[in-house]
């Protein structure tokens, strides 16, 4: 036998690998005049390079190969991490954004020069529009997080044109954690508004909390329970007649799109998450898009520049907005993931988007059947695209969400979203997304994985509190991990 565990198993660094004279490379005789870098550059010349690690090609490749089999990916299998939907990343967006004359699009470039990228940003606007009912739109927010900040910095600014400045912007328990700290970030006082037992907001309690002083409400639906907001038209209205505005966190469109839209239900601003809902690349921190729609009364504030028509039918940057917020990203926003996304949509089409909508909200529900006669669900309403379950079951044999988490590892799954919400008792929710790219055959392996959990914490509890054993490391101290940070490889 050649080796007894998987080669990549106890990988080393680069560093450890190198031994002196190794190269990956063999340059010509140099034929030119040898320039002195010291008398080119000066100071900025740098003579001292620090210890590179002197590898063969061969080495640096199996080593870098070998290192990313370590990673889980959704093209490996089910990443069924609630509130993030990981869903499958077609590979046509990657063709299309590849293409030579959008990936090498230059932002300085003349206006009349970059009408074909000019157009895909007005397409792609026209699109999310119409999916979400709104009037006007801006690309430029970089994140989910960063489209809530521009929101809010409308609704202030509106307020503020209103003559009357006000403190506070209302937030369910169910809120996702950007939610409140983008409220602080720009300002507000935050209160919280309580859940009904069914997970939604409880409309008496907001009638009562809604007043003058109020700008806002930010509400997520589907909520991060998973749950519509069925009053969604009352909520609106409290807030309106008393000049307040709402805040949609549209994070949670892959279970409204094609079937209901947030201008329609009442809200007068919200963001999309492009990363999340139309397919383009998320996490590692790689660049997303959370673009921000608004009804016309917002659309004044709208941050610079703003697209435009000119007369002549051309495109262009509209930079004179004197009511703007003023800008919020470099540029345009991220480019290429406008690029991805309209490629998902226009592959799509309408009766796609929709098919997508109803078969991740089918898949969520499919896990929620399958699994409730083993794990609690806190809240009995029927869920959309997300499920979430709690370990109150499980708690009782002293197993709790993380444990269960870290035991599908095993099972070759990404766990699922742990302890959040918060709102569910102990934070003990297990959230479940599996969005619609996945097919039966693997939500059937998912749920036979969360059944033997199940059965093994009633039997075997110590198996759990063990995993994952199959894994390169065993369990870590994450808040050792995470408040004792080594991000420097030391010889000694
Ligand atoms: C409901 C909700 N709101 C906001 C966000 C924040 O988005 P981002 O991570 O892109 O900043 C997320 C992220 O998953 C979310 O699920």
């Amino acid at each position: 036998m050649k080796v007894r565990t998987h080669i990549s198993r106890d990988e080393g660094l680069i560093f450890e690998r190198s031994s002196p004279g190794k190269a990956a490379y063999k340059l010509p005789q140099l034929d030119v005049p040898d320039v002195d870098a010291g008398k080119l550059l000066g100071a900025s010349a740098r003579q001292d390079l620090g210890a590179m690690p002197e590898v063969s090609e061969l080495e640096i490749i199996r080593h870098f190969t070998r290192l990313s089999t370590w990673n889980y990916a959704i093209d490996l299998g089910m990443y069924p991490l609630g509130s993030c939907t990981m869903k499958y990343n077609a590979r046509v967006n990657e063709v299309v954004a590849r293409l030579g004359g959008l990936a090498e699009a230059h932002p300085y470039q003349p206006e009349k020069v970059s009408q074909g990228a000019l157009r895909i940003m007005r397409l792609l606007s026209d699109y999310l529009l119409d999916i979400t009912g709104m009037d006007a739109i801006t690309l430029q927010p970089a994140a989910g997080a960063h489209g809530e900040m521009t929101g809010l910095l409308l609704i202030r600014s509106y307020q503020e044109s209103k003559g009357k400045p006000r403190k506070k912007i209302l937030i369910p328990d169910s809120a996702h954690g950007t939610n409140p700290a983008t409220a602080a970030i720009c300002g507000y006082q935050i209160e919280n508004l309580k859940s009904n037992s069914e997970g939604m907001v409880d409309v008496a309690a907001l009638a009562a909390q809604m007043n003058e002083d109020v700008a806002g409400m930010m509400l997520t639906n589907p909520n991060t329970l998973g749950i519509f907001e069925e009053e969604i038209h009352k909520i609106a209205d409290l807030l309106h007649a008393k000049g307040g505005l709402l805040y949609v966190d549209g994070a949670n469109m892959n279970a409204l799109v094609g079937k209901t839209r947030p201008g329609d239900f009442g809200a007068d601003v919200m963001h999309l998450n492009l990363h999340k809902t139309f397919s383009t690349p998320h996490g590692g921190g790689g660049p997303g898009s959370g673009p921000v729609a608004c009804k016309k009364i917002l659309e004044p504030f709208l941050p610079v520049p703003v697209l435009a028509a000119k007369p002549d039918g051309s495109l262009a940057l509209d930079y004179e907005r004197p009511q703007s917020i003023g800008r919020v990203k470099a540029f345009y926003g991220n480019f290429g993931m406008f690029v991805r996304a309209l490629a998902y949509i226009m592959a799509n089409g309408c009766d796609g988007l929709r098919q997508t909508t109803e078969d991740a909200v089918l898949n969520a529900n499919y896990i929620r059947k399958k699994l409730e006669d083993v794990y609690e669900l806190p809240y009995k309403s029927p869920c959309m695209h997300e499920v979430v379950f709690s370990h109150k079951l499980q708690a009782a044999k002293g197993i709790k969400t993380g444990d269960i988490a870290k035991r599908l590892i095993d099972y070759g799954f990404h766990p699922y979203t742990t302890a959040f919400p918060l709102i569910v008792a102990d934070h003990g929710a297990m959230m479940i997304e599996p969005t619609e790219s996945e097919p039966r055959e693997e939500l059937d392996l998912f749920i036979a994985a969360m059944r033997a959990i199940a059965r093994e914490a009633a039997e075997e509890p110590q198996l759990i509190r063990d995993a994952p054993t199959t894994t390169r490391i065993a369990r870590l101290d994450e808040a050792r991990a995470a408040r004792n940070l080594i991000l420097r490889w030391k010889k000694d």
